[in-house]
C-alpha cells in the first residue's frame, strides 16, 4: 500500500506536509502495524506525525470531494463545494460495522457523544442479518440491493429504541425479531422471501437512525447533519434523508462520496489535515495506539 501511494507522489517525500495515521479505536494488532510504520516514516523523513482517532475520520470523510473529482493534483471544481461546506453546530450520525453514534459536533474537533449503541453496530445487524439469509459477506451492500426488490412493509419488525428519550440504539432486537421469523417460515417460502425480509430489516434500521438524528438536529438547533462510515453508503438511509432534508429547509444534510463511506485513507489523511492545523502534533517518540479512544479523549 506504501509503495503504491508514494508512487502517486512526484516527489516524495518533499512534498508531503505530514503523515496522518489511525490511534484508535479498534484492534490492537493493526492499530500497531499502522502506528509504527507511520513513526518509522516520520522519523525517516522528518515529517510531522499528526494520530487520528478512527470515528473523526468518517466524520471528516464529509468534507472530502469524490474521487472523479479530485484525482491527485487536481482541485476539485469550486462548485462542488458551494453547498456542502459543513456548518456549526453539526449533527454527526456515524454507521459503520463497529460503530453507532450520535455526536453534536461544537466546531472543530470539539465532540459531544449523545448516543450510542447499547449491543450491535448498526452495520454489523446487517452483517448478521446477511449471514441468516445465507447472503454472503458484507451483508450491507448486498441487503441494500436485494431490498429493491423487496416490499418494506411485507413484515412490521421492532423499531428498537425509537421512542426513548435517550439518544441510544438497539439493534440486536430487531435481529432476533428476525430470527424468530426465520424460524417460522418453511424453507420453500425463505427463498421466495428473502426480499421482502431484507427490505423489511433495512426499513426498520433507516426509520430508527433516521427518526433519532432529526431529534437530535431539532433539539440542538444544528445546521447540518453529517452521516458517514460504512452504512452511509446505504441507498434508502441516503433516500429517506434526502427527503427529510428538503423539508427542513435550515438543515443540510451531507452524506460523504460513495467510495469514501467505508474504511479509507483518505479520510484519515483530511481529519489529520484539520488536527495538523489546530496544532494538533505527535511525536514518533510518544505517539501511542489506543484500542479504546474515545472521540471525547
Ligand atoms: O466504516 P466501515 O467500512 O468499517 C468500520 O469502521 O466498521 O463499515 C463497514 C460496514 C459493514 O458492516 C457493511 O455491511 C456496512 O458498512 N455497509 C453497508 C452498506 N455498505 C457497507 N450497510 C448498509 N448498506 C450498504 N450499502
Ligand atoms: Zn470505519
Amino acid at each position: 500500500v506504501l509503495k503504491e501511494a508514494t508512487n502517486e507522489i512526484s516527489r516524495w517525500p518533499q512534498e508531503i506536509d505530514f503523515i496522518a495515521v489511525t490511534i484508535g479505536p479498534g484492534l490492537i494488532p493493526s492499530l500497531l502495524v499502522g502506528t509504527n510504520v507511520a513513526r518509522v516514516l516520520s522519523y525517516a523523513t522528518k515529517k510531522p506525525l499528526v494520530g487520528v482517532n478512527h470515528l473523526e475520520g468518517h466524520i471528516y470523510s464529509n468534507w472530502l470531494a469524490p474521487a472523479r473529482l479530485s484525482a491527485y493534483n487536481q482541485t476539485p471544481p469550486a462548485k462542488y463545494f458551494k453547498n456542502r461546506k459543513p456548518q456549526f453546530p453539526a449533527i454527526c450520525l456515524i454507521v459503520s460495522g463497529g460503530h453507532t453514534e450520535l455526536i453534536l459536533m461544537k466546531n472543530y474537533g470539539k465532540y459531544r457523544l449523545l448516543g450510542k449503541t447499547r449491543d450491535d453496530a448498526a452495520g454489523e445487524a446487517f452483517d448478521k442479518i446477511a449471514r441468516m439469509l445465507n447472503l454472503g459477506y458484507p451483508g450491507g451492500p448486498i441487503i441494500d440491493k436485494l431490498s429493491r426488490q423487496g416490499n418494506s412493509f411485507a413484515f412490521s419488525f421492532p423499531r428498537p429504541m425509537i421512542h426513548t428519550k435517550t439518544y441510544d440504539f438497539s439493534f440486536s432486537g430487531l435481529k432476533t425479531a428476525v430470527h424468530y421469523l426465520l424460524d417460522d417460515l418453511a424453507i420453500n417460502e425463505l427463498e421466495r422471501k428473502k426480499p421482502d425480509i431484507a427490505a423489511s430489516f433495512q426499513e426498520a434500521v433507516v426509520e430508527t437512525l433516521v427518526s433519532k438524528t432529526l431529534r437530535a438536529a431539532q433539539e440542538f438547533n444544528t445546521k447540518t447533519i453529517m452521516i458517514s462510515g460504512g452504512v452511509s453508503a446505504n441507498s434508502r438511509l441516503r433516500k429517506v434523508f434526502s427527503k427529510a432534508g428538503r423539508k427542513l429547509k435550515k438543515v443540510k444534510i451531507l452524506f460523504p462520496p460513495m467510495e469514501l463511506t467505508t474504511d479509507n485513507a483518505a479520510m484519515i489523511a483530511i481529519a489529520g489535515y484539520f488536527n495538523w492545523l489546530s496544532g494538533k502534533k505527535n511525536s514518533w517518540k510518544t505517539l501511542k495506539a489506543d484500542a479504546n479512544l474515545t472521540l471525547m479523549g
